[in-house]
């Protein structure tokens, strides 16, 4: 018996991943552990995906409907999704072949909140779950398992589906145990109580996860990193947005809206986000902490320089390197951190409680503070909302950030309107770009506008913002927020015709 799978029943349910692999039959819904490439399983889903294209070559249909905690591994989308073996996608993805698919339209894809994915499985509003597939640390004797490097939905996942696969990862450290807080307390109205967190350290459930043994079907031991894909280093951008983002806390403490250590932070996905971390590192502010759903780069340098005092979250979202750094000293930072589920780590009741700072990446934001977070264009999805949604409506104060441009400077990251809306604008606080910061509070529309394109916008695309601005509040329909609809979306026609928003000269 494997030192990692402790209780002897379930020792005798070890098999080959093709072999789990193929108690999964097409049509079922599968709900897998992982959260942005970590703790996502590797073996299975990469059998799966083995059998999807066998049973296709031989002329034979097979796709699964696939549920995750958010995006995963190449291992899982990419392997499925190359075999063109996911019919339906929830509730986040952020692999390139999977994307693809969803763009060309071959692939439904249901992008979600991600702390309302467990409640409305749990209200039965996704349908039935026949396979939960998860990554686990280890089987203790009692059968508990030890969670393995992120939490994300697999607590429900244990409990609706009706047959469970798991794998267990020797790659994860064993010290892992007792970093995780699985809460078993949440409930459908009207039978709901409150999260009783009330700060980002409490502990309020479980350090593992439980399963009926008698679901647990197979067994597959694996031993296989997590994928993360590298940040890119902080260039002079993300050191300006960083920049401007630390003055306006800086200037928030100072006037006594903000306590020295500030508030609990979110930090979101993506290159920017990371680097207002790394940047955080340099800062004034002591004794942080953080109330988050994934642990980057950043965080670890924080708490590595002594400025985070623990952080709060559901999965790791490290680079390869910070992935070998955490697990070479799991046991240092387990006193630090907390991993829980992401109905807990994204609940908007907590969240409001604790006055979280979110700070979130942007696709585009429009003149008026509306962002949009997802769909390049309007319709070409690059990742999906995640749980900006969730932290930015109830955050203290929500901030969003960008480069002013992307692909060269051939698109404005500020236009006259936003061409898909996830956020609106009562939900956007502060809005920062390499040129400067736009603290939006307590402004009309109109009032928002010209902060927005004098701090915000690019210099090269400044002029056409102030004439659209200009021409549509002397002219618009009404002029609360004055828009001209025929010309609104018509910089993003440009760019799909010319490959440039920018006009031709
Ligand atoms: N138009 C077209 N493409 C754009 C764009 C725009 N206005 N803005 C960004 N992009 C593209 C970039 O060019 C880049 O593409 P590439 O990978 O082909 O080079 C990609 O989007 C990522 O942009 P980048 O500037 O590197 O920013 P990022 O890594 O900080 O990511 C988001 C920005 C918006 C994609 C990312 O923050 C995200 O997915 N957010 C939604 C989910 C979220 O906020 N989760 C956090 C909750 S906890």
């Amino acid at each position: 018996m494997s030192e990692r799978i402790s209780d002897p029943r379930l020792a005798a349910r070890t098999m080959s991943a093709a072999d789990a692999a193929a108690l999964i039959e097409n049509g079922m819904t599968v709900g897998m552990s992982g959260f942005t490439g970590s703790g996502y399983p590797k073996a299975v889903p990469m059998a799966l995906a083995a059998r999807i294209e066998a049973e296709h070559a031989a002329g034979r249909p097979m796709r699964v409907r696939v549920w995750t905690g958010a995006s995963t591994g190449p291992e899982l989308d990419g392997a499925l999704a190359k075999a063109d073996g996911i019919e339906f996608r929830l509730p986040y993805n952020s692999d390139p072949i999977a994307r693809e698919r969803i763009n060309r339209g071959e692939m439904d894809y249901l992008d979600m909140h991600l702390s309302q994915v467990a409640p409305m499985a749990w209200q039965g509003f996704l349908g039935p779950l026949d396979v939960a597939v998860v990554e686990v640390t280890a089987i203790r004797p009692d059968g508990a398992l030890v969670p393995s490097s992120s939490v994300g939905n697999n607590k429900t996942w244990l409990d609706r589906a009706k047959k469970v696969i798991l794998e267990v990862n020797r790659w994860q450290n064993p010290a892992l145990e007792g970093m995780h807080d699985i809460y078993y307390g949440t409930a459908l109205p009207p039978h709901r109580v409150p999260i009783p967190i009330v700060r980002p350290d409490d502990r309020i459930g479980e350090p593992t996860l439980s399963c009926d043994p008698d679901k647990i079907v197979a067994i597959v031991e694996t031993d296989a990193s997590d994928r993360n894909l590298p940040f890119s280093p902080p260039d002079a951008t993300a050191h300006a947005i960083a920049g401007h983002l630390i003055e306006f806390l800086r200037h928030e403490v100072a006037l006594g809206r903000l306590p020295a250590s500030l508030l609990p932070l979110q930090s979101g996905v993506g290159n920017i986000a990371n680097a207002v971390l790394t940047g955080l590192v340099d800062g004034p502010f002591h004794d942080l902490t953080a109330y988050t759903e994934v642990i980057q780069d950043g965080m670890l340098d924080l708490l590595d320089a002594g400025r985070l005092r623990m952080a709060s979250a559901t999965a790791f979202s490290l680079s390869p390197e910070a992935a070998l750094r955490i697990n070479a000293e799991m046991d240092r930072y387990r006193s630090r951190m907390i991993l829980r589920p992401q109905e807990i780590s994204n609940h908007p009741e907590v969240i409001r409680r604790l006055g979280c700072i979110a700070m979130n990446g942007l696709i585009e934001a429009d003149i008026y503070g509306n962002v949009n977070s997802t769909c390049v264009m309007g319709s070409r999805i690059q990742n999906g909302i995640g749980g900006s949604g969730d932290f930015a409506r109830n955050a203290y104060v929500s901030v969003f950030m960008t480069p002013s441009t992307a692909k060269g400077g051939a698109i404005s990251a500020i236009v006259p309107q936003v061409a898909h809306v996830d956020h609106i604008l009562q939900d956007v606080a502060v809005l920062v770009t390499e040129q400067g910061l736009a603290d939006l509070r307590g402004l009309s529309p109109r009032q928002r506008a010209s902060l927005i394109i004098e701090r915000c916008a690019h210099p090269a695309y400044r002029d056409a913002l102030r004439d659209y601005f200009d021409r549509a509040s002397r002219t618009a329909y009404g002029r609360h927020a004055p828009s001209l609809p025929g010309e609104a979306l018509s910089w993003h026609q440009r760019y799909i015709e010319t490959g440039s928003m920018q006009p031709a000269l």
